[in-house]
């Protein structure tokens, strides 16, 4: 399976901090906000990674990740012209696809939380069809919708609705199979001139091939999109890297648990933030038995 990390918007709601750079090479406290939805990708088993950014800030990217052979990965980048929607990911990343199945995550979508990994592994193991991430939130009314039936079963999906018909948003992490560039091709932009995923997960719903699967209590799905709520990410990162001792979605640790770098490797990367506690971190998980 291939993966794709949508990281174009100009993040202009989080001007003036971003305006020096991309809002997704902003800090989420301790590593640049790619960091985390790259983690997400990783623990899926994904090594070959499409980044798709802005005209601008496609160099900032090469410098802060390279071709990602350091993580033993493989990051190639394509860039997005005009912000035409997340579906247009797909019609940007066609000869990228080929004939693999994809995943998407938004660059601004931090997902932590408990049994996410494994969950993650069993839903790239399937082919057909779609699977996306249902989320309990406040203000469904800033998002995609999905409502259930009784039995659980998705009936329908609705971007950013009016009167909500659940509380169920749906995350910004979508897993397609081979026929997403096809479907994707057939979307007309919405209102707001973009390639809706919200369209491309319908087509999905209406031929019975689109699953969702819950994020339950105690999962985050953290928001970066405002001043208040990036900084209550990294809130949350630091109380949670204080608390546990653990870090959370620092892509060399991830690569090295995931078997794609040595603890050689590891080590030889720790060096390079050897002043500081990430550095040290990275040196102490290499060292751990
Ligand atoms: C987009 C999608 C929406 C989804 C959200 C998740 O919203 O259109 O369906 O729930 O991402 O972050 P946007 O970022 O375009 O407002």
């Amino acid at each position: 399976m291939k993966g794709i990390i949508l990281a174009a918007g100009m993040g202009s709601r989080l001007y003036p901090a971003s305006l020096p750079i991309s809002k997704i090479l902003l800090p989420v406290y301790d590593k640049p906000m790619i960091y985390y939805p790259i983690t997400t990708l990783l623990l899926a088993g994904i090594r070959d990674i499409l980044i798709i950014t802005n005209p601008k800030d496609i160099d900032n990217f090469k410098k802060v990740l390279g071709d990602g052979s350091q993580i033993g990965v493989n990051f190639s980048y394509e860039i997005q012209y005009e912000p035409k929607g997340i579906a247009d990911s797909f019609l940007i990343a066609e000869d990228f696809i080929q004939n693999s199945p994809v995943a998407l995550v938004l660059g601004d979508n931090i997902f932590h939380g408990f049994g996410f990994s494994s969950m993650l592994k069993e839903v790239s193991k399937r082919d057909n069809g779609a699977t996306v991430f249902g989320y309990q939130v406040m203000d469904p009314e800033r998002f995609g919708v999905v409502e259930f039936d009784k039995s659980g079963n998705a009936v329908s999906i609705e971007e950013k609705p009016k009167n909500p018909k659940s509380n169920y948003a749906v995350t910004g992490l979508y897993f397609y199979d081979n026929h997403v560039v096809e479907y994707a091709k057939s979307l007309k932009p919405s209102k707001r001139g973009e390639l809706e995923i919200t369209d491309l997960n319908k087509i999905y719903l209406e031929k019975n091939k689109l699953k969702v699967e819950i994020l339950g209590r105690g999962f985050a799905w953290l928001d970066t999109g405002t001043f208040e709520s990036l900084l209550q990410a990294a809130n949350f990162v630091h109380s949670m890297e204080i608390n546990t001792g653990m870090k959370i979605s620092a892509i060399e640790e991830v690569a090295y648990r995931m078997g794609y770098i040595s603890k050689e490797r590891l080590l030889t990367l720790s060096d390079k933030y050897a002043q500081n506690g990430y550095g040290k971190y990275l040196k102490r998980i290499a060292n751990q038995v």
